[in-house]
């Protein structure tokens, strides 16, 4: 199945950089719908991995949307730089900042998509009062840091009720979903109601070629 509705954004964590260039446009050749790039400062979460100077090759590259997941301790400090390298939507952890209010009122009032990620552990409830005023809502499937992670199955339970809220106030905030989505998951996912799902292991493995994860991923979508 491909439609516009069912959105899948490779995340690079696991692509083969010495080939960065033909990694995305292949997957671009394919048809996915964006790009994720996680920014990992060493503090939020222990691995330290791309900043703007990779983005903004990345921006030569595609002209599909690029998507940033800021992993990163006070990231308001990074939010320039990150929209002068080309970041189409930036995303902060609702974890990430001492004072929330302030940052996502900074990240709103700029020229990006704002959204906001929730960790597994972090309830819905937290971010509730924000869902007005961001264009996304990153689900954390797996606890932050590392690609090839196990899809925490109540993962589910919280799109679904995200869903819901997000239908009954009337909003159009996305929900995006990030983490151990596969062949396995990901129609589920969809099903409870995933705009855009990340797929980082799913795409970039040494197992198969980026086309055929690819199709093996849409084919798997059976709503
Ligand atoms: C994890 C990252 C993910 C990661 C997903 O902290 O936010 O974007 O790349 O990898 P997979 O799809 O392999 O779980
Ligand atoms: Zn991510």
């Amino acid at each position: 199945m491909n439609n516009n509705r069912f959105r899948i954004y490779p995340s690079i964590l696991t692509a083969d950089l010495g080939k960065l260039d033909k990694q995305i446009s292949t997957a671009e050749e394919y048809g996915v719908d964006g790009f994720h790039i996680d920014v990992m400062d060493g503090q939020f979460v222990p691995p330290i991995t791309f900043g703007p100077i990779i983005i903004s090759h990345i921006r030569k590259i595609t002209k599909l949307p690029i998507d940033i997941h800021m992993m990163v301790i006070d990231p308001e400090r990074y939010f320039d730089e990150l929209i002068d390298a080309g970041a189409d939507s930036i995303t902060i952890h609702y974890e990430s900042t001492p004072d929330f209010d302030n940052t996502i009122n900074k990240l709103t009032s700029l020229n990006v998509e704002s959204s906001v990620a929730i960790n597994p552990n972090t309830s819905l409830t937290s971010v509730q009062n924000y869902l007005a005023e961001i264009n996304q809502l990153l689900i954390m499937s797996v606890n932050p840091g590392y690609g090839g992670q196990k899809f925490i199955p109540s993962s589910i339970n919280k799109i679904e009720s995200a869903k819901s809220l997000i239908d009954q106030l009337n909003l159009s905030t996305k929900i995006q979903v990030d983490g151990g989505i596969n062949s396995n998951t990901i129609s589920n996912v969809f099903t409870a109601g995933a705009d855009i799902v990340v797929a980082g292991s799913a795409i970039y493995n040494e197992m198969n070629d980026i086309e055929t994860s690819i199709k093996t991923l849409k084919d798997s979508i059976i709503l």
